[in-house]
């Protein structure tokens, strides 16, 4: 007999197969039962009937109790009352796993509760479908850059230096020696773009920020391409290709999970048109000022109420170009006629859910580098390496990183960003 996943159903129909599941849900007569399976691919019902199964086997299956793990063994039908579309008639039915006292009940939970109890949390069925869609926007990453001709690199987590700013690092012992976990990887991510061309990152960053909002995770997850012999322009335009192809592929393969979540698809839809909006930061200033936004001056970075009235002004996500050099970090490249801002764009995601993307054009002169890295009271030796990089073929480069939990947390049209990652770091938890 087959053992096969309950999102494979349909290709069993007629045929007599086993699967392994959790109970989800059961509700039961005197003599049917019908069981709410998860197996973590979908959900679909099982039903055991008294006259076929026998008195055993039916109190066994009534006596279930949730997220008790079972061995079913029975024919796969159509089920078109379903929504799902298949359902399994049990003939056999094989307790693996015992379950007492579930704590998550089909009730409604507060959100501390939830979170202490997120390796349970995680077997829920929005849950599930978040998770469907983080797997497929990964999935989507690496097939997008592969396809357009990037080498993935992974960056190493401890380093040295600090490229976004030494306020919110994250110290620890490296033998006898200061390290930090990576910020962004983006520096080294440089040297690989100047050994292989175009190169791409994908792993954990560390952010010991203070920040306690609904798009702040202490540990997240981002991707980081690196692109030598190219301007900020062309960057911009690879950006709104990748974010587009991400949207696609939700689209293209995550339809159970948008079903379960509620998102609306022809919102989504409005994503894949390219390119999207560009407004430079002088003119999302005057934006603001002019629609009463009194607490903006040019100088200022945006908040979050600022970035979701941007945000609101246009359909699609849109990019904010060429930010005060000011308030950017030290890499990024200078203005060719203006002293005051840098070669630089965020791309904020409509609906309120902020940045995702933060990227430049990379400053390429040795000498005015080497002042950067003093003005930001960085240590000139812990960047020799990087300078290195001046020195020996400088080409002009671009780069950005995409934030995977906003993104996750923005496709799935879910409310904070905790529920986007399996077991989330913030501010005042690291557990589970
Ligand atoms: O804008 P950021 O800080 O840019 C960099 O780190 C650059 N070195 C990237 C590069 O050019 N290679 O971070 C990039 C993105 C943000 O747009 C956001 O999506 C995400 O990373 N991000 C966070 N996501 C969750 N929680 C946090 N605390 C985040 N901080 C940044
Ligand atoms: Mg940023």
């Amino acid at each position: 007999m087959e053992s096969i996943q309950i999102l494979d159903a349909k290709k069993h129909v007629g045929e007599t197969v086993q699967i392994g599941a959790w109970v989800a849900n059961k509700r039961s007569s005197g003599k049917i039962a019908f069981l709410q399976l998860r197996d973590g691919t979908a959900y679909f019902q099982g039903i055991v009937v008294k006259s076929e199964v026998g008195e055993e086997v039916f109190q066994l299956a009534k006596n279930l109790n949730q997220e008790t793990a079972v061995l079913v063994t029975g024919e796969i039908r159509e089920d078109s009352r379903s929504k799902f579309g298949y359902e399994i008639g049990i003939s056999g039915l094989e307790v693996v796993g015992e379950s007492h006292d579930y704590p998550i009940t089909p009730k409604e939970h507060g959100t501390d509760f939830l979170m202490d109890h997120r390796h349970l949390w995680l077997r829920s069925s929005k849950q599930h479908a978040i998770m469907q869609i983080r797997n497929e926007i990964i999935r989507a990453t690496y097939e997008f850059f592969n396809k357009n001709g990037f080498i993935k690199i992974d960056p190493p987590i401890l380093t040295g230096s600090a490229p976004e700013g030494t306020t919110d690092l994250f110290e620890t012992n490296y033998f006898d020696q200061k390290a930090y976990l990576s910020q962004s990887g983006q520096l080294y991510m440089e040297a690989a773009a100047m050994a292989f061309g175009k190169v791409f990152s994908f792993g954990p960053t560390f952010r010991a920020e203070k920040s306690k909002t609904r798009r702040h995770l202490i540990e997240f997850w981002m991707i980081e391409p690196e692109m030598a012999f190219m301007h900020q322009e062309e960057s911009l335009e690879v950006q709104e290709q990748y974010v587009a192809f991400l949207v696609q592929n939700v689209l293209d393969n995550c339809d159970y999970a948008l079903d379960v979540l509620g998102r609306d698809r022809e919102v989504l839809k409005k994503y894949t048109k390219l390119p999207f909006p560009r407004i430079s930061y002088d003119d999302a200033v005057e934006l603001l000022q002019k629609n009463g936004f009194d607490d903006i001056q040019w100088g200022d970075d945006f908040g979050s109420p600022h970035e979701t009235f941007i945000a609101n002004s246009f359909d699609q996500p849109v990019f904010i170009l060429n930010y005060p050099k000011a308030i950017k970090p030290f890499y990024m490249k200078p203005h060719p006629t203006r002293e005051d801002v840098v070669i630089c764009a965020d791309m904020i995601a409509p609906e309120g859910y902020g940045e995702i993307i933060g990227g430049s054009e990379r400053a390429i002169d040795h000498e005015y580098l080497l002042e950067q890295i003093r003005a930001h009271g960085l240590d000139e030796n812990e960047y020799s390496w990087y300078l290195d990089l001046r020195k020996y073929g400088s080409v002009p480069h671009t780069g950005f990183g995409l934030g995977l939990e906003r993104t996750v947390t923005w496709l799935s049209g879910i409310e904070h960003v905790r529920e986007s990652i399996p077991f989330p770091r913030l501010l005042n938890r690291i557990y589970p």
